[in-house]
Parts: structure tokens; sequence; C-alpha cells
């Protein structure tokens, strides 16, 4: 049986076709207003490094190394607000030096770009439960997270040790003791997503997912509910400024009706 990867090609013809509304000069994309939030399934590291008969390390080297440019295209094309998936409450389960090496390169780029982030007006918001990490990367995280906090130009999330279904428990259970007094029966969905890790924050309009999986792998599930969602065969080392464009102009043909119609 052909498998879904294979009808990519024809995938993305189809939906160029039947849902490109306008024709967009990719400048414009700059001056867009109805993408407030991308979120990003950062997938393939391993397989990016597989096919150079690299360790998979090499892979997410690669793959944190382009995070920095994705973030500045983002600030130029007036996204105010970036998700990144880094690390999944489940990817505990990986090898014991493929998780230091992640712990490694996050605490690394943190480091290394946190000046940065501050200059550029990028607020770091890490989500997701780090009291798991090493004592040094936490410290660092909350040090960048500090010095980041008046910033507005770039919310930038990433969801480290971070899982949907954890992240919905926990603004349930948040809210509950907020409100002792009142019967879980009263909260409502505004409720809920105020006490998200993602509180105060637009939902996402767009996900983005390389490395070709159609799943949302635990990644945002309340959030999510109505964000359109580009899967692309791209593998993460590769997702460069070319591929987000494609991403953005197949999102500004989607017709976005919100459970409602057009008439
Ligand atoms: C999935 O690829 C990727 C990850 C589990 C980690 C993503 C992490 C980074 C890009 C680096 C750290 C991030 C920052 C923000 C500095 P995979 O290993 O599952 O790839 P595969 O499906 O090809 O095996």
């Amino acid at each position: 049986m052909t498998s879904c990867v294979s009808y990519f090609p024809l995938f993305h013809v189809m939906n160029d076709r039947l849902n490109l509304k306008k024709t967009i000069a990719k400048d414009s994309l700059a001056s867009t207003d109805s993408l407030k939030h991308i979120a990003f399934i950062m997938d393939g590291n391993g397989r990016w490094a597989q096919k150079r008969f690299l360790p998979r390390q090499a892979g997410h080297i690669k793959g944190a190394s382009i995070v920095r440019q994705l973030v500045l295209n983002c600030i130029q094309k007036g996204i105010p607000c970036v998700t990144l998936f880094a690390f999944s409450t489940e990817n505990w389960a990986r090898p014991d030096d493929e998780v230091s090496a992640l712990m490694g390169l996050f605490l690394e780029h943190l480091k290394k770009e946190v000046e940065s982030m501050r200059a550029k007006g990028v607020k770091l918001n890490v989500i997701g439960d780090v009291s798991r990490f090493p004592s040094e990367l936490q410290k660092t995280i909350r040090h960048a997270m500090e010095v980041t906090a008046h910033n507005n130009v770039l919310n930038l999330n990433i969801a480290a040790n971070y899982g949907g279904r954890d992240d919905v428990l926990k603004a349930v259970c948040a809210w509950q003791e907020a409100h002792p007094d009142k019967h879980i029966s009263n909260l409502t969905e505004s409720d809920l997503s105020s006490h998200l890790s993602t509180a105060g924050l637009p939902d996402p309009d767009l996900l983005i997912r390389t490395g070709g999986e159609f799943r949302l792998s635990n990644f945002l599930l309340w959030q999510l509910a109505y964000s359109e969602i580009y899967v692309t065969p791209t593998l993460w080392p590769d997702f460069d400024a070319n591929e987000l464009d494609k991403a953005l102009v197949w999102f500004e043909g989607r017709d976005r009706r919100f459970g409602s119609v057009n008439i």
C-alpha cells in the first residue's frame, strides 16, 4: 500500500489549487494581521542525521541551530507569538545520551541567546514542568525568563517537558484551587484557557509540523482546537525561510470558518 507521505506533493498541489483564494506577494505576508501565533512541532532531526550516516544528536544540533533564524524571520514578518515543541513528557523514554544531548543543547542555546533575545524584544516563556531538568538548566531558564519578562515584540514559548493533557489537567486543578468555594460545574472554557500555560496568549492560528507525520503528539491539545494544520515532509533541520514562506502562503489561502459558514 502506498503510504500517506508519498501523497504529499499531490496533497499540496490540490490544496494550492483549491484553497489559494488570492495570490499573495511574499512581502505582503509581513503585513498580515490574521496570523498572531504559530506553533511548531520540530520533527525529523533523527532522520536528517540518519540520512547523512550521522548520530541522531547531530540532527538535534543542526535542528537547534536553525531556531535563531526562524525566530528572526517571524519577528521580521510581524508575527507576535511563536511556540516551539522542544521536549515532550514522552521524550524521557529516549536513550539517556540523547536526552542529555537535548538538555545540553537547550542550555547552550539559552545561554548564548539570552542577551540577543533581550535586545530584540523577545519575551521567553518556557512552558512545561522543568522541575526534572538539571539545576543549571532550571536556573538559566528562570534567568532568561526574568531578563526578557518586559519584552513585547515576540512571545517565544518553548514547550519543554510539556504535555497537552497535563496542561489541561493542571489548569482545572489551578482553577479549583483559586475557587475552593465554587463547584467544578461553574468552570467555563474561558476560565480553563486562563489557567493554561499559554494564558493571555492567542491560540495558535497555524500549527506547522515538519517530518511528515499527521499527529499532534500531545502538543497544545486545547489551544489547537481551531488551528490550521500544515504538515510538510521537510525535516526540521531543513526548515528554512523559504519553507516558512510556503507555509504562510498556504495559510493565507485557508478559509477559516471556526465552525460557521461563509455566506
Ligand atoms: C524531534 O525529532 C525533535 C525533538 C524531540 C527535539 C527538538 C529539539 C530541538 C530542535 C533542539 C532544541 C531546541 C531548542 C529550542 C534549543 P526526532 O528526533 O523525533 O526526529 P525523527 O522523527 O526523525 O527521529
